[in-house]
């Protein structure tokens, strides 16, 4: 027996499931899924992507940003069957080995940009999508790239140092070009 809507089976107690076909980090999944399971939920409960943090759960911290088509997108504000066929990205799909960081997450380790850690994947990704249209940003334009995203910790300046930072290394590594007014100066304390 169902409800009207179909999406709950009050004998069994349990939500019904569709089949859900995702492709995160180049990798396609096939999941069976509740129709109104949260992208955030998926990748952390689902597939065990745990990289993606959930904070607020209203789309206001940022902390469970990932990368939807190359676009920032908060995942917990998106229903993971809207977004079959799409390329999914997550902080492990940047980076994943503490051997070779990316540059954005070489570029917090150089500045000090984080403390307890919980709002760095969310930047990492918001950063990440920010240096692919803007690979020379000022520090004007790096503060506004992440005044969407919320950390309780850091106070931020040294998150905006990373962003001009990791510009710089993406240009040292030849991905981007040299990076203007930046207050990188590779003297961090
Ligand atoms: S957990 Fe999604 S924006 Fe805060
Ligand atoms: S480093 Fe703790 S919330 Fe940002």
């Amino acid at each position: 027996m169902t409800t009207d809507n179909e999406t709950y089976d009050i004998e069994a107690g349990t939500e019904l499931t569709e089949p859900v076909t995702l492709t995160v980090n180049g990798v396609d999944h096939r999941l069976d899924l509740p129709g109104r399971r949260l992208l955030s939920d998926a990748l952390r409960h689902d597939l065990r992507l745990t990289g993606t943090h959930v904070g607020c759960e209203h789309g206001v911290c940022g902390a469970c940003t990932v990368l939807l088509d190359g676009q920032p997108v908060r995942s917990c504000l998106i229903f993971t069957a809207t977004v079959q066929g799409c390329e999914i990205t997550t902080v492990e799909g940047i980076g994943d080995d503490p051997a070779h960081p990316s540059a954005v997450q070489q570029a917090f380790i150089d500045s000090h940009a984080l403390q307890c850690g919980f709002c760095t994947p969310g930047f990492i990704t918001t950063i990440e999508a920010f240096l692919t249209d803007h690979p020379h940003p000022t520090a004007e334009e790096a503060r506004a790239a992440v005044s969407g995203n919320l950390c309780r910790c850091t106070g931020y300046q040294n998150i905006v140092t990373a962003v001009c930072r990791a510009a710089e290394l993406k240009h040292e590594a030849g991905g981007a070009e040299e990076c203007a007014g930046c207050p990188w100066d590779g003297e961090q304390s």
